[in-house]
């Protein structure tokens, strides 16, 4: 380290053992001046970045995120995922959890404690946000381009998915991008509705058509007129009704409900459904002529399962969202929970993960998330013999040693940069288990 003129304060040795007790309880930290400008790096945090920033540099050198995204951070004390800058050619881009502390004296700011964590995203693919969709998968990354595609045309798009894969922000994104984006945007769930009653919803009705209708109803597709008009659950709509909106597709007119006078609609259709259309027409259950009609450009999203490498950033994603509420702060999962939330099958996909994450931070408490937080099913499956553990226990509870393989102590070294303090605590066990467990591991590759 360079040295600092004699006058200066404080004197680095001061700062080396503040630092050493800041990282000691909030982990790999840097601390910046009220410029931005870095003024030390603790050993953890030296050791997490592979020292691509030094004193003096200013901290938004090392990663790629803009001055107002620095202010933002260093400004609301929330947690953020920044991107390592590249810049520095120190291996691949990597992310990290940051999460700022204002340094003041009296009420003056002097400074900031930046404290920063993995993000355990994969450095070889790129993740991306889309209108609200989050990958780091390389097919759903290619659908977004498509997405971005079909938007410009009028084309209907099919987007098919299980439930909670995010069939209605494609839809959403969609519309957002097309020139009808000023538009309405209607959506109808043609699952929720009995037949007349989705009839009157989608094509309108006029006043006396039946028993209740008093007045003039325009419908969905009046409603987006100029828009669009998503058509959630397609595949559940009742046949006579499928004749009828493939009439208005091809007239581009509607009909109300015991109206006579066709009335001209400009919309476009987006539909979305869970189940094959094509197997549907086999059975009898879909008008083929429709089928084709709806998917011009189809679209399918793979369920959570089929992209395994989303589901722990995405966890750390909402966690972030869901500690910047304030309340709880959960720095890290345990690597049990991580083990169970990877292997889970996730029939609710995306949305099944969010609500995972929620109720284990709402019931447990401390830093760590651990799988005893999990809801039930995660337990029932994971462990047939143990009896789980009491909830009061259970965050301040160490992870079973027996857990945990070789497998996660490498990658435990391998994220703390070989720091084995840090390593033990990010795997939920103490120092000296780690120490027996590598021993216990030197010894079987000897054998
Ligand atoms: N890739 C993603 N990134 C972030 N959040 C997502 C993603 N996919 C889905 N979600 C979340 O899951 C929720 C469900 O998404 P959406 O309503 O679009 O799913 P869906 O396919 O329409 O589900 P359903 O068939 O049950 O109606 C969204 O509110 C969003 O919070
Ligand atoms: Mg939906």
């Amino acid at each position: 380290m360079k040295e600092t003129s004699p006058r200066q304060a404080p004197p680095e040795e001061v700062l080396r053992q503040a630092l050493r007790a800041l990282e000691a309880a909030a982990g790999p930290t840097v601390l910046l001046d009220a410029q931005g400008r870095v003024l030390a790096l603790g050993a953890e945090a030296r050791a997490l970045l592979g020292e691509p920033l030094s004193s003096g540099q200013r901290f938004r050198e090392g990663f790629a995120c803009t001055e107002e995204e620095l202010r933002t951070l260093l400004r609301s004390q929330r947690e953020a995922i920044f991107a390592l800058g590249s810049a520095q050619g120190r291996g691949k881009p990597r992310s990290l959890r940051v999460r700022a502390t204002t340094l003041t004296e009296g009420n003056r700011s002097v400074g900031h404690a930046v404290h920063l964590a993995p993000c355990h995203v994969d450095p070889n693919t790129r993740e991306e946000l889309f209108h609200g969709l989050w990958t780091q998968d390389l097919r759903m990354r290619r659908l977004f381009r498509i997405i971005e595609k079909a938007a410009r045309t009028e084309a209907s798009v099919l987007v098919r998915g299980e439930s909670g894969t995010g069939k209605e922000l494609v839809a959403n994104a969609l519309h957002a991008l097309s020139a009808r984006a000023r538009g309405p945007f209607r959506a109808i769930n043609c699952a929720a509705l009995s037949p007349s009653l989705l009839e009157s919803e989608l094509f309108g009705h006029v006043r006396g058509a039946f028993t209740g209708a008093v007045r003039d109803s325009p419908g969905h597709f009046r409603l987006a007129q100029g828009g669009t008009l998503f058509l959630d659950e397609v595949a559940e709509l009742p046949l006579e009704l499928q004749a009828k909106l493939l009439r208005v597709l091809e007239t581009r007119t509607v009909i109300p409900v015991g109206g006579r006078e066709p009335v001209s609609v400009d919309v476009r259709i987006v539909a979305a459904t869970h189940r094959a259309l094509r197997r549907e027409v086999e059975l009898g259950h879909f008008r083929a002529d429709l089928m084709y009609r709806l998917r011009v450009v189809p679209i399918f999203l793979p369920a959570l399962r089929e992209r395994p490498g989303d589901i722990l950033p995405l966890a750390e994603r909402f966690l972030t969202e869901l500690n910047a509420r304030g309340g709880r702060q959960v720095l890290r999962l345990s690597a049990r929970a991580r083990r169970q939330l990877q292997e889970y099958a996730w029939p609710g996909n995306v949305r099944e993960l969010r609500n995972v994450m929620e109720y284990a931070h709402v019931m447990g408490e401390g830093p760590a998330l651990t799988e005893a937080e999990l809801p039930p099913e995660f337990n029932e499956q994971a462990r047939p013999v143990r009896l789980p553990l009491a909830p009061e226990s259970a965050s301040a509870a160490p992870a079973e040693p027996g857990d945990i393989g070789p497998e996660d102590i490498r990658r435990a070294l391998e994220q703390t940069r070989g720091n084995r303090a840090r390593a033990a605590s990010l795997l939920g066990i103490s120092r000296v288990t780690l120490w027996r467990r590598l021993r216990e591991a030197e010894g079987a590759k000897g054998r």
